[in-house]
């Protein structure tokens, strides 16, 4: 990746200046969150169906042109997502519980996310059925010196509610107010339809091939990747689980280093396809996230990204796919302007 010093240090000027103006805006917004509290704690409406959330980008959320990863958009989502199911759920007697990631939907970015700028993050739960939840969530990208605005990311998460006494016991859902019978109607439908599409795409369990030695440029082998996460207490909800955000957070960072080893410029994540998160991965476990290219067009790289699980001291024993998902990543230019991507090699020369 071809980073310029001075686009870095730019960026970092940019940030002096804004966290000034960012730690105005957090009082302010903290004021006004305890004015709903009050507000909500009074009507009863706190038991709210939406969620907001501000941060700064810094340049530990970026990559070395200033790009923010599309892991940590993906991550800040999943963080809102699981704020709002996890209260929603737990308005209702019963066990207390948290909402686990269990489906993200075909996710595009819209628009790049720079250091410096601010993300809002709004989150919405817009379904329910009896055990899950559907969050919708738009990701806007502030740059709060001249008060511009884009919209970076829309994004539909699906939730299900697992106890805390007992991670097995899948919890109901209490049912959530339509502004309108149609809108009712839209979320059966949407919920649906990714059920039937569960059904026709269960997880592949093929093993990934090891790289050839001394791959060739170009080749699948020469830029597939892995990397190995032993997982912490960080990672982890109060189950001691991996939030799906980290998990898609690596995903991402494995994809990246595909591409960029692809095409040895800048990269980003353009879309992510939808994913589902069947198993658990419990504190303690190793994950190891490959990558690999699996279709190069004139402009975008197609990367399948498998997680695997297992025990850290018998890792062949118990070893189960996670989860896997198909990511496309553009190559950049300086001016952020995509490049032609270089076709992919076939093994054997072709
Ligand atoms: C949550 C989990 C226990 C559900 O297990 P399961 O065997 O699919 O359970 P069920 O078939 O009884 O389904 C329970 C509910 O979840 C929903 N559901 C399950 N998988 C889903 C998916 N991939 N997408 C959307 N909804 C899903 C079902 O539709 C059902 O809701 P409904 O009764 O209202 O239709 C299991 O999928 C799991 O542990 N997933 C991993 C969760 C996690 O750790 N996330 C972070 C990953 S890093």
């Amino acid at each position: 990746m071809d980073c310029s010093r001075a686009q870095q240090s730019q960026a970092s000027d940019e940030v002096d200046k804004t966290t000034a103006v960012v730690e105005k805006q957090q009082h302010s917004q903290s004021k006004q969150v305890s004015k709903d509290v009050r507000e909500g704690e009074k009507t009863g409406a706190w038991k709210c169906t939406k969620n907001h959330l501000s941060r700064i980008m810094w340049p530990d959320d970026a990559n070395v042109a200033g790009n923010v990863h599309g892991g940590n958009i993906l991550k800040m989502i999943e963080e809102a997502g699981c704020i709002v199911g996890t209260r929603h759920c737990n308005t209702q007697n019963g066990d207390r519980c948290l909402a686990a990631l269990v489906r993200v939907e075909k996710t595009e970015f819209l628009s790049p996310v720079f250091i410096g700028e601010v993300t809002h993050v709004t989150a919405e739960i817009t379904h329910t059925s009896k055990h899950s939840l559907e969050v919708q969530v738009k990701v806007m990208a502030e740059n709060i010196l001249t008060g511009a605005k884009k919209l970076a990311n829309k994004a539909a998460l699906w939730y299900v509610p697992c106890s805390l006494q007992n991670v097995d016991k899948i919890m109901e859902v209490p049912p959530i107010k339509y502004a309108s019978a149609e809108q009712e109607e839209e979320g059966r439908k949407r919920y649906e339809a990714q059920k039937m599409e569960r059904l026709e795409t269960k997880a592949r369990p093929e093993e990934m091939m090891p790289s050839p030695p001394n791959p060739e440029k170009h080749t699948v082998g020469f830029s597939q990747s892995s990397l190995i996460h032993l997982v912490g207490p960080s990672d982890c909800t109060l189950h001691d689980y991996v939030h799906g955000g980290v998990t898609m957070k690596l995903m991402d960072e494995v994809a990246g280093i595909v591409a960029a080893r692809h095409c040895n410029t800048n990269i980003v994540t353009a879309s992510v396809d939808a994913i589902n998160f069947h198993r658990k991965i419990k504190k303690g476990c190793v994950v190891t996230v490959t990558g690999r290219l699996t279709f190069v067009s004139n402009k975008s790289m197609e990367i399948e990204v498998l997680v695997d699980a297992s025990s850290v001291v018998e890792a062949e024993k118990g070893k189960y796919r996670a989860v896997s998902a198909f990511f496309t990543f553009i190559s950049l230019d300086k001016d952020n302007k995509p490049l032609p991507v270089p076709a992919l090699k076939y093994s054997n020369g072709k």
